[in-house]
């Protein structure tokens, strides 16, 4: 049973890696809000983390990494409820997620259906243990996939593999995940979160600016934050200018800014 004083989301980390692990598995780490709530705020911490340089996001129990949104949760929210404070905010997360600084390993330990498998796609490589399926069954209970499986997931992953899940109710074993290119490695059962610490010791070797700007660039160019990396990068380099400095201190000294263009 799940212990109401046990965080949704547990945070640890080893070294560098940051370790965000789903911890509702009586419930098979079906997302409720309050998870959604933990995940995005753990996002604003790893953020500003200059320690952490990887992420690792996998579930409790090795039956499912996460078997989708809470449905439970959504009897008695209203359509506008719905869309306000469920899909609305579940996306910001989810954004919040696929768009950390630093590169994120998802683990699937266990099947990832639904808003499982979309949140399985914010990540920037998916290891998938042998046992574990892989589905989008929305349509089935009424429901689209609103957590970007018809557009984050579209982009990653491509149309084909997306369609036969969301619109033909197909469900992939792991070794098909990987031929669609829904998933990057499978390993055998019991086996992902060693795999998954290896690849994220690979990434704290490489520089870390490198590898911050690297992910923006691949980013933008999926369209997943075009403008924001755009911004970003020439906020950084106008922030190397002495420009910078020269123009703040004349701010503060009340005076016109002699710019030299360095
Ligand atoms: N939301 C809320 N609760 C969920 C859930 C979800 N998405 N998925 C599973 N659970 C709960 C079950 O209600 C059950 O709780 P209970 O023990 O209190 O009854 C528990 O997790 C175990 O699930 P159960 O269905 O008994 O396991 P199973 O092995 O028979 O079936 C699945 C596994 C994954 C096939 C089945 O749970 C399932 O179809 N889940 C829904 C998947 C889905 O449609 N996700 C899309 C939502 S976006």
């Amino acid at each position: 049973m799940s212990d109401a004083s046990e965080p949704p989301v547990r945070f640890e980390q080893d070294g560098a890696i940051a370790i965000l692990t789903l911890a509702r598995p009586d419930k098979l780490n079906a997302l409720d809000e309050a998870a959604v709530e933990a995940l995005g705020s753990l996002c604003r911490r790893i953020e500003r983390d200059e320690t952490i340089r990887a992420v690792i996001l996998t579930g409790e129990g090795g039956k499912a990494f996460s078997a989708g949104g809470d449905i439970g949760g959504w009897s008695g929210k209203t359509p506008l409820e719905f869309g306000r404070f469920w899909l609305r905010e579940g996306h910001a997360v989810f954004d919040a997620l696929a768009r950390l600084r630093q590169p994120v390993i998802a683990v699937l330990n266990g099947h990832a259906l639904g808003g499982g498998l979309e949140l399985a796609a914010v990540a920037d490589l998916r290891i998938a243990e042998s046992h574990v399926k892989l589905g989008l069954p929305e349509a089935g209970l009424g429901i689209i996939p609103g957590w970007s499986g018809t557009q984050r997931a579209v982009r990653r992953f491509g149309a084909l593999a997306i369609r036969r899940m969301a619109l033909f109710g197909e469900v992939f074993e792991a070794q098909a995940a990987l031929e669609l290119g829904l998933v990057d490695v499978v390993v055998a059962t019991g086996e992902g979160m060693a795999e998954a610490k290896r690849l994220a010791a690979k990434v704290c070797e490489r520089a870390p600016v490198a590898t911050e700007l690297t992910k923006m660039l691949i980013n933008a160019a999926e369209g997943e934050e075009r403008e924001r990396v755009l911004e970003t990068m020439a906020g950084m380099f106008a922030a190397s200018t002495e420009d910078l400095a020269e123009g703040v201190a004349a701010f503060r000294d009340k005076r016109r800014p002699g710019f030299t263009g360095r």
